[in-house]
């Protein structure tokens, strides 16, 4: 066995990382980035390190599963959502389901939980849950702790931190209850092909698919559309694409913002 493929056989073992399921160039640019940080010259420097320093598997455990994220991302995105998607569905329904698919340390499920709790503000009559899933345990209890830094927040205005969290006497900000208690977090793997739950109303899966093959990618697509009720919002990072094999899956919404709408 090569000392590529030895080292791949431990990060499986020690991380729980199922590095095969995954694009090779990718995984070895995240190695690479471990390898700079321990100062370990090539693979089978890093694996020995990697054997004798236990520490290192959640910073590698990371590094593989990049979870950059923060409080309205990409804020575009949540104009549309807060204006149109979201006021649409309140319209129609009781029981609202949102599904975030790779929500990492929580800002992208709270965000929408804020729009959520401001829309439903003075609706009682209705229902809201977020379903907010990663494969990654570590970031699920930083998200389920719900305390984050300023630099996070740096899309949240002033009025919003306000209403929705509560500064700490360390300077850390943390969700209030009324936010926190719409979303429940799971763990959860996309590629498990089992959707977290169905006739889902809006399911977001963004900035995740980077790491995955065409292949994985088409059949996430297919995972989310079981996942949806017909006329469900599906919406993907803004630099993701549809593959043409699935494209008949979806009819676009709003093509620049990247959402897309289960036919009905
Ligand atoms: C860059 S973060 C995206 C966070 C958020 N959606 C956003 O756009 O800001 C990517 C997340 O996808 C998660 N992820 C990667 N592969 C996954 C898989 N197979 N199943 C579930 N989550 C996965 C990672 O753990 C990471 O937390």
């Amino acid at each position: 066995m090569d000392e590529f493929a030895a080292l791949l056989r431990s990060i499986e073992r020690l991380a729980g990382f199922r590095c095969s399921r995954y694009k090779e160039d990718y995984i070895k640019r995240r190695i690479l980035s471990r390898m700079r940080l321990t100062n370990t010259e090539d693979y089978e420097a890093y694996h020995r390190y990697l054997l004798a320093n236990p520490q290192e598997v959640d910073p590698l455990r990371n590094a593989l599963t990049i979870n950059v994220t923060k409080f309205f991302r990409d804020p575009e995105v949540f104009e549309v959502l807060q204006r149109e998607v979201l006021p649409d569905l309140a319209r129609r329904k009781k029981t609202i389901r949102i599904w975030c698919a790779g929500c990492a340390t929580g800002e992208e499920p709270y965000s929408i939980a804020i729009l959520m709790h401001e829309l439903t503000a003075l609706r009682r009559d209705i229902n809201v849950t977020i379903y907010a899933t990663d494969i990654d345990t570590g970031v699920l209890q930083k998200a389920t702790a719900g305390i984050y830094d300023e630099k996070t927040l740096e899309n949240v205005g002033e009025r919003r931190i306000q209403k929705h969290f509560t500064r700490r006497d360390d300077g850390m900000l943390e969700i209030r209850p009324h936010i926190r208690d719409l979303v429940k977090f799971r763990r959860h793997d996309l590629m498990s092909g089992i959707p977290i739950a169905r006739y889902l109303d809006v399911v977001t899966c963004r900035n995740v698919t980077i790491y995955f093959t065409e292949g994985q990618k088409n059949e996430l697509a297919h995972l989310f559309h079981s996942a949806l009720a017909a006329d469900g919002y599906y919406i993907m990072g803004k630099t993701e694409y549809l593959g043409r094999e699935v494209e008949h899956l979806f009819t676009p919404y709003n093509i620049a913002q990247k959402i897309l709408q289960k036919p009905a």
